[in-house]
């Protein structure tokens, strides 16, 4: 497939790169031939750090990715209310250590780092869920926010609110540029992102369907045969939602909590190890894993960059041409 002529936004000109469209941090996936492939096609691919079982081995992570593509990538940081929490300071060393100047937060309020990345000419970009701590986190001086609507995999956060509310309800709100997330796969969702007040898309399930994503081909298989109606949410009762696959693990989750059960009794069932086997071994019911709405759009498993080249020529042949058929 051949390039797409840029498509600029405030976005791409913050980041130096040539298409709004961002592969966002997914554990397990977010490794470095996922992230060189978006970057490469002018995207901006993101290596999740916490996918490293360690500082040093973030390090060599982000070393492979900058050997695979000399466009520039960012690193997710994802900050986990916990009782034994990893060693952010060291993750943070690791990617200024490296050079990184891009990073993705989320998870919780990026205020405690941000002035170590301010420091080290880190730009970040703050994943949330909802407009307040979108303005909350442009107050504390993030570059750039993240907006995932209800559609999304993982935290859809506990408002329900749909991008199509969510993406210009944020635009109205925001001074900094911002990307609409979840339920994004296509290029008509880029141009209706766009559209909406956006100025570009950050994916997580259609990247993880893609040739680099390095989560078994049986997963992938279950996304393209997949439909929108095939995700749970999870922790809706502890109000820690998470939108997952559904499957036999999710589905039990979801009656043990509604009969009224506690985390300790779906502890065991939704273990990150387990949500990993699905993933190395494509055993689609060992355990958890996170999936979004926009399974229902994907039909393929194209190499990444096709991913971010197809997206970007629809959404200009959508702008461009496609809505002209409804002029008067
Ligand atoms: C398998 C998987 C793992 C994810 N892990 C993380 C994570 O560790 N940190 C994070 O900030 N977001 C994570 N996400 C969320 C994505 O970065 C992105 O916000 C989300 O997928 C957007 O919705 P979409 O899947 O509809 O595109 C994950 C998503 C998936 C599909």
């Amino acid at each position: 497939m051949s390039a797409a002529s840029a498509l600029r936004t405030p976005f791409t000109e913050l980041f130096g790169i040539e298409h709004p469209v961002v592969q966002g941090g997914m554990m397990w996936a977010g490794r470095a031939e996922l992230a060189a492939a978006v970057s490469a096609a002018g995207g901006l691919g993101v290596v999740t750090a916490l996918t490293q079982p360690t500082p040093a081995d973030l390090v060599t992570e982000i070393t492979r990715t900058r050997a695979l593509t000399d466009r520039p990538f960012g690193v997710n940081l994802t900050i986990l209310p916990s009782i034994n929490p990893p060693p952010y300071d060291a993750y943070r060393h690791a990617i200024v250590d490296t050079g990184v100047t891009i990073v993705e937060t989320a998870g919780a309020s990026p205020e405690p780092h941000l002035d170590f990345f301010r420091d080290h000419g880190v730009r970040v970009i703050h994943k949330c869920t909802s407009v307040r701590h979108a303005l909350k986190a442009e107050k504390a001086g993030v570059a750039a926010v993240s907006i995932d609507g209800f559609e999304c995999a993982g935290h859809p956060g506990e408002d329900d609110i749909p991008g199509l509310v969510l993406v210009p309800a944020a635009a109205d709100a925001l001074s900094i540029p911002f990307i609409a997330s979840g339920g994004f796969a296509d290029g008509r969702g880029l141009a209706a992102a766009l559209v909406l007040g956006a100025h570009g898309v950050n994916m997580g399930t259609r990247f993880l369907c893609s040739q680099e994503s390095p989560v078994a081909d049986e997963v992938k298989r279950r996304i393209v045969a997949a439909t929108e109606l095939d995700t749970n949410l999870i922790f809706r009762p502890l109000r820690n939602t998470a939108r997952v696959a559904k499957n036999s693990v999710s589905d039990e989750v979801v009656r043990v909590l509604a009969d009224g059960g506690s985390f300790a009794d779906v502890r065991d069932l939704v273990a990150g190890s387990r949500g990993r086997l699905v993933f190395e071994n494509g055993d689609l019911d060992a355990g958890i894993w996170g999936v979004g709405l926009a399974q229902g759009l994907i039909r393929d498993v194209p190499p990444a960059g096709e991913i971010v080249t197809r997206v970007v020529q629809e959404a200009h042949a959508v702008l461009a041409t496609a809505l002209r058929g409804f002029a008067a």
